[in-house]
Formats: structure tokens, C-alpha cells, sequence
């Protein structure tokens, strides 16, 4: 099957405007993508006539709400290729879902001494829960930076794996560099529980959570062209049974008296609360719009917007690119003499393109590049070669500028 980038381009209604007089070029998908037709239509027929609130009604549409929402759950294990159902817990993004594991699984088993080995190419959303168990239980954080050009051998994680380690926290594809971990190479080679943090790969790759062998992998549904505030996490039943719940409230819960409580099986025992039931039914949307136009369809259109990319980028020998391993994603962080990343960013958005510029979350990883700043070109499938052209463009532009 083949990837018609037009017709998905159609799908998403947003990218039919202009922005400063000129047609949008969107490029932070790193950031958030765009939604579809669908997911948006999914959400305003859920608000419209199949709403409220899901697990606690006997009525009509309580069920029907249940069902749509319980239904994505079967849509998350199939995108991920998950078996068992049970095994995928509905999070508000990757944030939640990795200080689910800090909280439920990792706090009350690893003590004073213990370690969780962790890259320098970490978003800090896989770094701060970490650090909440290094300043509060004595845990000791043991970083693994990558290679110079941005690429982390699975040996190099796999060194620093000792008899200490109780976690490896790891991403699946840098945010900033684009860089692909082979982390199934890490899994299977260590006793060590993996947890993945897939928010950039599973958006543009295809995940199977089973034949990684991993043992948590979260996805975050605002950058699967889905709503924010929506997103999962995949728990392996064994690494399950060994957490407390996080998260305490309704719908965790199968009894609770004065003196005792007794908690819901999973799944539920980590949903308390009324959950975010329309954007997950959204997310549902947005998956299964990505699987019927294929995920190897979507990698090998990004493929090739990435190999346009390296190749017209290196190009420009006055552009640093941080980060430039053989497998990575198509996302682009640069830097320039004479501009800062704000200056970049701001002069590509007169022109329609929008970037992000900053530290991108990954403070630790800007510090290894010895850069405060980069700005990010971040590609999705929507993307076009013409729009890699515009972005090359918009940057020489901006070397004229500032030169
Ligand atoms: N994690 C998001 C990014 O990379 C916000 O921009």
C-alpha cells in the first residue's frame, strides 16, 4: 500500500490555514501534532450523543460511554501489539504514566543505595520522578551518555548495568535528536526491568511491546495526533502485580470501609478518578487512523522526509545539528552563529514554519551538546519534501539576516 501524504494532509483541516500571510509549514510535531478529521469528529459525536461518565452508570448511556471508552483500551494493546488487554493502563500522557511506575512500582521497593540507570537523552519527564527517589529514598541515578553523534549503543546501557540496578528508564527515540534506542537489544539482554518511554517512537515506528520484551512502555496521546491529556501506559501483569496503587479515589476500588479498603484489579486499581473518558476516546480515533494508513507506511514516508532532511541540512555548513545518528526519527535540533534559537524560531514563523526552540525538556542532553538553546525541526506524517525545501529556505534566510 502506498502513502498518499495529499489525502492525509486533507484529513487534517488545520493544515489548510495561513499563518503570518504565508501556508503553514507545521513543524513541532515533536511538541504536539495536529488532529484529524476523525479524532476531532470522534470527540464532538462522544459530547453529542454517546456522554457520561463510564464504569459507574446503569443507564443507557453510561454503558454506551463504557463501551466506546473500554474499547480503546483493545485499540492501545493492538497499536502496540500488546496480548493481554489488562495490561494497558489509561494515563493523561507519558508524565503520568512514568510517575505511575516511580510511585507504584519503584518507591516501595528500591531503597537507600539502589540504582536506576537512566541516558542522557532522557525527556525530563523520564528524569524528574527519578530524581524524586534520589532525594527522597537515597536512590542512585547512573546516567549513560550517548555517542557524540547523538546515537546510544545498547552496550553502552547494558556497562552500566550492575548488580545495584533495579531499573532501566530508557526512550525509545530522543525528542531532540531524533536517535533510535534499540531498546529489545537491552531488554533481552538483562534481568533488569525496562521501562520505555515511547512518546516520540510510537508515533513514528511500529511498536510491538511483546517481541521488545520490555517491561513498561508509555505512549502519550497529543503527539499521536490525538487529544491532549490522553495516553497509556503498558505494564507487563507481572511487574503489575508487584506495584501499589498510586493514585488514590473512586473507581480504584472494589470495597472501602471506615477501618480498610480493598482495591480494584487491574487496570482499574491504577485509574482512580473519573478519567479523561472523551480525550481517550479520541485517542482511540487517532490510532486507528494511524494503523489503517499502516505504521510501516507512515515510518517509510517519514524515512524519507528524514533522508531529504540530513541531506539538504548538511548542506548548510554553517548549521550545527545536535545529534546526528545513522537511526534516528525526523527530528532535527540545530543551532547557528550569530542567531539564537529564538531569533531562528521567530524568523521561520514570519515565513508560516513553526519550530520549537528551547531546551526541549532535556536539559541534561543541551548540557552533553554544550548548547543552552537549539531550535527543533520535528517531522510527522503530514509532512512533505516541498515543506523540507521551505524549512531549508527559511534557514538560509535567516543566516542572510544574521551574518
Ligand atoms: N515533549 C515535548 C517536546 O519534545 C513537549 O517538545
Amino acid at each position: 500500500m502506498s502513502f498518499d501524504v495529499a489525502a492525509v494532509r486533507a484529513d487534517f483541516p488545520i493544515l489548510a490555514r495561513e499563518v503570518n500571510d504565508r501556508p503553514l509549514v507545521y513543524l513541532d510535531n515533536g511538541a504536539s501534532a495536529q488532529k484529524p478529521r476523525q479524532v476531532i469528529d470522534a470527540i464532538t459525536r462522544a459530547y453529542e450523543g454517546e456522554y457520561a461518565n463510564v464504569h459507574r452508570g446503569l443507564h443507557y448511556l453510561s454503558n454506551l460511554a463504557t463501551d466506546r471508552y473500554e474499547a480503546v483500551r483493545g485499540i492501545i494493546a493492538r497499536f502496540l501489539h500488546a496480548k493481554n488487554e489488562e495490561e494497558v493502563i489509561f494515563t493523561s500522557g507519558s508524565t503520568e504514566a512514568i510517575n505511575l511506575v516511580a510511585y507504584g512500582w519503584a518507591a516501595p521497593r528500591l531503597q537507600a543505595g539502589d540504582e536506576i540507570v537512566l541516558s542522557v537523552l532522557e525527556h525530563h519527564a523520564n528524569i524528574v520522578p527519578w530524581h524524586f527517589l534520589r532525594e527522597r529514598q537515597g536512590v542512585v541515578l547512573k546516567w549513560v551518555e550517548p555517542e557524540p553523534d547523538g546515537s546510544l549503543p545498547p552496550e553502552k546501557i547494558l556497562e552500566a548495568v550492575g548488580p545495584k540496578t533495579r531499573l532501566i528508564a530508557v526512550t525509545h527515540m530522543s525528542n531532540v535528536t531524533g536517535t533510535v534506542v534499540d531498546v529489545g537489544a537491552i531488554a533481552k539482554r538483562t534481568e533488569v526491568p525496562v521501562l520505555v518511554d515511547g512518546s516520540q517512537a510510537a508515533v513514528h515506528m511500529p511498536v510491538d511491546v511483546d517481541a521488545l520484551g520490555v517491561d513498561f512502555y508509555c505512549i502519550t496521546g497529543h503527539k499521536l495526533y490525538g487529544p491532549s491529556g490522553s495516553g497509556a501506559i503498558w505494564i507487563r501483569a507481572a511487574r503489575q502485580a508487584e506495584m501499589r496503587p498510586f493514585l488514590g479515589g473512586g473507581d480504584m476500588i472494589r470495597t472501602v470501609s471506615r477501618d480498610s479498603v480493598d482495591y480494584a484489579d487491574p487496570p482499574l486499581r491504577f485509574e482512580a478518578g473519573t478519567p479523561g473518558i472523551v480525550n481517550q476516546i479520541g485517542l482511540g480515533a487517532a490510532l486507528d487512523y494511524m494503523m489503517q494508513l499502516g505504521m510501516e507506511n507512515i515510518a517509510a514516508h517519514e524515512r524519507t522526509l528524514r533522508d531529504h532532511a540530513r541531506t539538504r541540512l548538511r548542506e548548510l555548513n554553517w548549521l550545527s545539528i545536535q545529534g546526528d545518528a545513522p537511526d534516528k526519527g525526523a527530528i532535527f535540533s540545530m543551532t547557528m552563529d550569530g542567531a539564537h534559537a529564538h531569533d531562528i524560531s521567530t524568523i521561520l514563523d514570519k515565513r508560516g514554519i513553526a519550530v520549537r526552540a528551547g531546551s526541549h525538556c532535556a536539559m541534561p542532553l543541551m548540557d552533553f551538546f554544550g548548547v543552552s538553546a537549539s531550535a527543533r525541526a520535528s517531522f510527522g506524517m503530514y509532512n512533505t519534501l516541498d515543506e523540507v525545501d521551505a524549512l531549508i529556505d527559511g534557514l538560509q534566510f535567516c543566516r542572510e539576516l544574521f551574518a
